[in-house]
């Protein structure tokens, strides 16, 4: 949510913004700006709209500076109009601040520098930072809330870190200023910013591939730090203006990974990514070596036993896709581990927790690692967990998430990779199949452990899991030129519905939220047996419903209730086993998937719902990759 880049080095600073800006625009696209420090000069240049927009207002300006700081908005506080763009200055135009967060003391903020002469042109919360930096840039705090000023160091810093401690909220910050051209400051708090470094230059960004093309050494900022980027080096600071230790790492990403490879769309390049992302999976998790008669378990978790054993209950808690992907996990952990298990909205649950639970393993399941609300959640039942005097009550928290160096993992102690590279497409796709694979992976083992299914069964899914790959490569190359013909006749459609059962239920909510988030159409996914008690009022032969009816507990249920949708002239889409006779009878249009084992076809029934939403977007000439109003990754509540 909002990207935020900046740059200070030898090179043309503007240009390297821009391109950052152009690998972040996922994160938000309301409007975009950059401001840059050379030669006296604070250069700022905004545009409302897509990142186009300022590229086509940047053409032609002669810009040599080496130093600046750059942004793409998603409108939290006052519309998306320029003045309300980042960078944001004080009165004087003196310093520039882009921000990625809340600023939740803003008002209270705002009427003291008001009061003080400062001139306010936004309706924004970030527009205090700047005008607090010049504030106490002028009249240093008399009591710094420190025992270590920085002015030695710097008078910027030390102003800017004054400034910071009177914000409450979750933010990153970078920031320049005119008075000091040889300086960008960062900062984290609860926001995510990456410190990238290179020979005599050195970058920063709130995602690590707006970094990736020009280093692949990366320090990424705790809460609570503040570092001062020179093209000397780098220097990070407490709050409280204590220097701390810090070096990089190094990534293992790839800059390829960002690029679209000759596909039209991110999405749909990453769909087509989804069996060699379960391949990878496979191959992190899975004993190779493994046999029935081997007496150990055939998953490599690495997680602590401690973690695992002796589990009661489980609670998940997550957000959008990931709380769809969980859903899954719940029928999983269940029906082949015996736990019994709830899944939460995290931004349900931190206000409402569920009284504690003894022996409870809380997961956290986010792509990005960096959801407000998931985070909150989790940082909260560790808390309340940690306080409880009855030890059965001890926190055990792991996360499930594609970005292992995300704030999630420096919250939780364990965390699952899921392994799918980075996923620009703001519809989370392939990471939605990994964040699946988790769940069989920790379901697995924990009926492994549990003696919850007998080893023939269990290697009857883990040989289950292995030819999944070229199910799916089957999946998409039978699929892609029917779906796309298919599309052709939803381009005036209104409303959708989509109905599964048992474990497919959740891939029927998916396919709704894929189809309203990228073509704007209205859908909604139900338990096909709950129809009759609602929905069914809605269908007509305006509304097609997309059922889901695969092979297991409730195949023929799901075709009744599929009938009982033709009854009422709905058109009916059905994900159905290939080559089917009941189908065949029963559905208007076929989405054959391979007939599997119940417990896994949800990898291979959300394909051709995937495909169906990319298609159905694609033709109404819509943004596929960065639908209005959404943005990646929700980094505020
Ligand atoms: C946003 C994205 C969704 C995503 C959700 C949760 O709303 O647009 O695609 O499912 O956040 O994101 P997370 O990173 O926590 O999985």
């Amino acid at each position: 949510m909002c990207g935020i880049v900046g740059y200070i080095g030898t090179r043309a600073a503007s240009k390297i913004l821009v391109e950052g800006l152009k690998t972040l625009e996922y994160r938000g696209y309301d409007s975009a700006g950059v401001a840059t420090v050379g030669e006296g000069i604070l250069q700022r240049t905004r545009a409302k709209g897509k990142l186009i927009n300022l590229q086509t207002k940047l053409e032609g300006l002669e810009d040599p500076a080496h130093l600046g700081i750059g942004h793409t908005r998603w409108a939290t506080h006052g519309k998306p109009e320029e003045h309300n763009a980042h960078p944001h200055t004080d009165t004087k135009e003196r310093i520039a601040v882009v921000q990625n967060g809340i600023i939740e003391n803003y008002r209270e903020l705002r009427e003291e520098l008001k009061a003080k002469g400062h001139q306010f042109r936004s309706d924004t919360d970030t527009e205090v930072i700047p005008h607090l930096i010049a504030e106490y840039l002028q009249n240093p705090a008399e009591n710094p809330d420190s025992d270590t000023v920085l002015t030695e160091q710097s008078s910027f810093l030390e102003a800017a870190r004054q400034a910071v401690n009177r914000l409450k909220g979750a933010f990153a910050l970078a920031m320049v200023s005119v008075d000091f051209p040889d300086e960008l400051l960062v900062v984290r708090q609860q926001a995510p910013l990456a410190i990238g470094f290179g020979q005599g230059e050195f970058f920063c960004a709130s995602d690590t591939p707006a970094i990736m093309p020009y280093t692949q050494a990366v320090l990424t900022l705790e809460n609570g730090e503040l570092a001062r980027l020179t093209r000397m080096g780098v220097e990070v600071y407490d709050f409280t203006g204590h220097r701390l230790k810090k070096k990089p790492q190094t990534l293992n990403w790839n800059p390829i990974m960002v690029e679209k490879q000759g596909f039209k769309h991110f999405m749909l390049k990453e769909i087509y990514e989804q069996p060699g992302v379960v391949r990878t999976c496979l191959e992190t998790y899975l004993d190779t070596s493994w046999d029935q008669q081997s007496g150990r378990s055939p998953i490599n978790l690495n997680l602590p036993n401690a973690l695992l054993d002796d589990l009661e209950h489980i609670q998940i808690l997550a957000c959008g896709t990931s709380w769809h992907a969980s859903l899954v996990g719940k029928y999983l952990l269940e029906q082949v581990a015996n736990v019994p298990t709830v899944v939460q909205y995290a931004s349900e649950f931190r206000y409402a927790p569920a009284p504690l639970m003894a022996n409870t393993l809380t997961i956290g399941v986010t792509q990005s690692g960096e959801t407000a609300d998931t985070l909150a959640a989790l940082e909260m039942e560790q808390t309340r967990r940690s306080a409880s005097c009855d030890e059965r009550h001890a926190p055990r928290m792991l996360g499930i998430t594609n970005r292992v160096d995300s704030s999630l993992s420096r919250l939780v102690p364990h965390v699952m990779g899921t392994m799918a590279g980075i996923e620009i497409g703001v519809a989370a796709t392939k990471t939605f199949v990994a964040q699946l694979m988790a769940f069989y992976f920790l379901s697995l083992e924990l009926a492994y452990r549990r003696q919850t299914i007998s080893s023939a069964r269990l290697a009857e899914l883990i040989e289950g899991l292995r030819q999944l790959p070229a199910q799916l490569e089957l999946v998409l190359e039978s699929q892609e030129r029917y779906v796309e013909e298919l599309s052709h006749d939803f381009a005036d459609t209104t409303d959708f519905i989509f109905i599964g059962r048992g474990i497919n239920y959740p891939i029927a909510l998916e396919g709704a939220l894929k189809l309203k988030e990228i073509s704007y159409i209205h859908a909604e996914g139900y338990p096909a047996g709950e129809m009759k008690h609602g929905p069914i009022a809605l269908l007509d032969e305006k509304v097609p419903v997309v059922a889901i009816a695969t092979p297991g507990t409730v195949y023929e249920k799901v075709l009744s209730n599929a009938q009982e949708a033709k009854a009422r002239d709905a058109r009916l889409i059905g994900v159905v086993p290939m080559n089917d006779a009941d189908a065949e009878d029963t559905f208007d249009a076929l989405l054959p998937v391979p007939i599997v084992d119940e417990l896994l076809s949800p990898v291979l029934t959300v394909v051709p719902l995937q495909l169906l939403s990319y298609h159905i977007a694609a033709r109404r000439g819509l943004d596929v990759d960065q639908p209005r109003n959404l943005a990646k990754s929700v980094t505020v509540e």
